[in-house]
């Protein structure tokens, strides 16, 4: 037995606003039938004007707390670490964690935000878990929240269709590595050769250094659907694979994977490439769509709440996303109830 960081609440929060594909159909050229067979979603959720990712994040936070306190009392929501990650952070400076600890009444607690696209969660997850094996911290909360809604092309139906907000949180507490919950293992990792497949080319140094106004256009998300397909199936494959044998469990050993929701047809492909069957996969995105940093965590929510995940549940989660990134990360179900809207 030795240290380890290990999962004791969890939370969603998605904003109030509802966005059906007839919806989208209405305003773009696009139908409920596209949508649902190339992509699996249904319906995705938008932030109202004025709304940020911060609001919603708080939301996630509050519920994961709230969560941690009923298996762990009082105590267990005394958190001395807040990790969010997101890229659509409410202002370019400062980091939008901060602001979410203070309005959350954590304190002064140490506050930071992590920039991985949709592989975000996971590297948030393994950067407070170490951070509490390590010994510098005791309780974390680590959140997922994105507003991708608010840097969409209005007129793009491809990212319409996929994007939708929300944030999931989770509380994490120093523990031992045979507890249900205890992180077992990461596998992280990046290839920027791939940073232009999925990026917002204006807002960053690159083009202000240039003094010119950004070009029309570049101010919104744009993403290179074929080859971003393919990678996220190749990298969340190859990447639960090798963590998979560093855990030394088989994939038949294992009892959901819960992925990162993108599109359905790409967690299907995963399933195919480690040989599991359908109902090892989570699946939530037809409901909520693509959340990017929210995504697994939204997921897990969803699944804990409905019976899909259960205590002793052997289980991988595994991101893809912008930079490129992936990452994964392994752990055995605990007994704890999400809190919900
Ligand atoms: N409605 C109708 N037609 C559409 C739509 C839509 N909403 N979106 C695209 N199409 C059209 C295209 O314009 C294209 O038309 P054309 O043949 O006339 O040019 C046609 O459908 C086929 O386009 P493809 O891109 O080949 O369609 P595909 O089946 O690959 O699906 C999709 C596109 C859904 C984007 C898919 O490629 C995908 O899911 N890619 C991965 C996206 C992803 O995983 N993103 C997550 C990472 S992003 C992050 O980290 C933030």
């Amino acid at each position: 037995m030795s240290r380890a960081a290990v999962l004791c609440g969890l939370g969603g929060a998605l904003p109030a606003t509802a966005v059906t594909n007839e919806e989208l159909a209405a305003q773009l050229d696009t139908s409920d039938q596209w949508i649902r067979t190339r992509t699996g979603i249904g319906l995705r959720y938008v932030v109202a004007p004025g709304e940020a990712t911060s609001d919603l994040a708080v939301a996630a936070g509050e519920r994961a707390l709230e969560s941690a306190r009923r298996t762990g009392g009082d105590k267990a929501a005394d958190v001395d670490l807040v990790v969010l990650a997101t890229s659509t952070p409410d202002r370019p400076c400062p980091g939008t964690a901060p602001g979410v600890a203070h309005r959350l009444g954590l304190g002064t607690v140490p506050a930071f935000d992590v920039a991985a696209v949709c592989t975000g969660f996971v590297y948030a997850l393994a950067t407070a878990a170490s951070m509490i094996t390590a010994g510098v911290a005791q309780r974390a909360l680590v959140i997922g929240a994105d507003t991708f809604s608010t840097i969409l092309d209005p007129t793009d139906r491809t990212t319409r269709a996929i994007f939708g907000d929300g944030a999931g949180a989770v509380v994490l507490r120093a523990g031992e590595s045979g507890e249900p919950g205890a992180l077992l293992g990461f596998d992280l990792g990046s290839d920027g050769g791939g940073a232009d497949l999925i990026t917002v080319r204006a807002g960053g140094s690159r083009q202000r250094s240039t003094g010119e106004p950004p070009v029309e256009g570049d101010q919104f998300f744009a993403m290179e659907g074929r080859p971003v397909f393919t990678e996220a199936v190749i990298n969340m494959s190859e990447s639960s694979q090798r963590l998979l044998d560093r855990v030394g469990w088989t994939p038949a050993a294992l009892d959901k994977v819960v992925a990162h929701q993108a599109n359905v047809r790409i967690l299907h492909a995963v399933g195919e490439q480690l040989g599991l069957e359908e109902k090892q996969i989570v699946v939530n995105l037809d409901r909520v769509g693509n959340t990017v940093a929210a995504s697994i965590p939204l997921a897990l929510t969803d699944a804990a709440a409905e019976g899909d995940l259960l205590p002793g549940h052997r289980v991988v989660l595994t991101g893809f996303g912008g930079g490129l990134t992936w990452g994964s990360a392994a752990l055995v179900w605990p007994d704890i109830a999400p809190v919900t809207a």
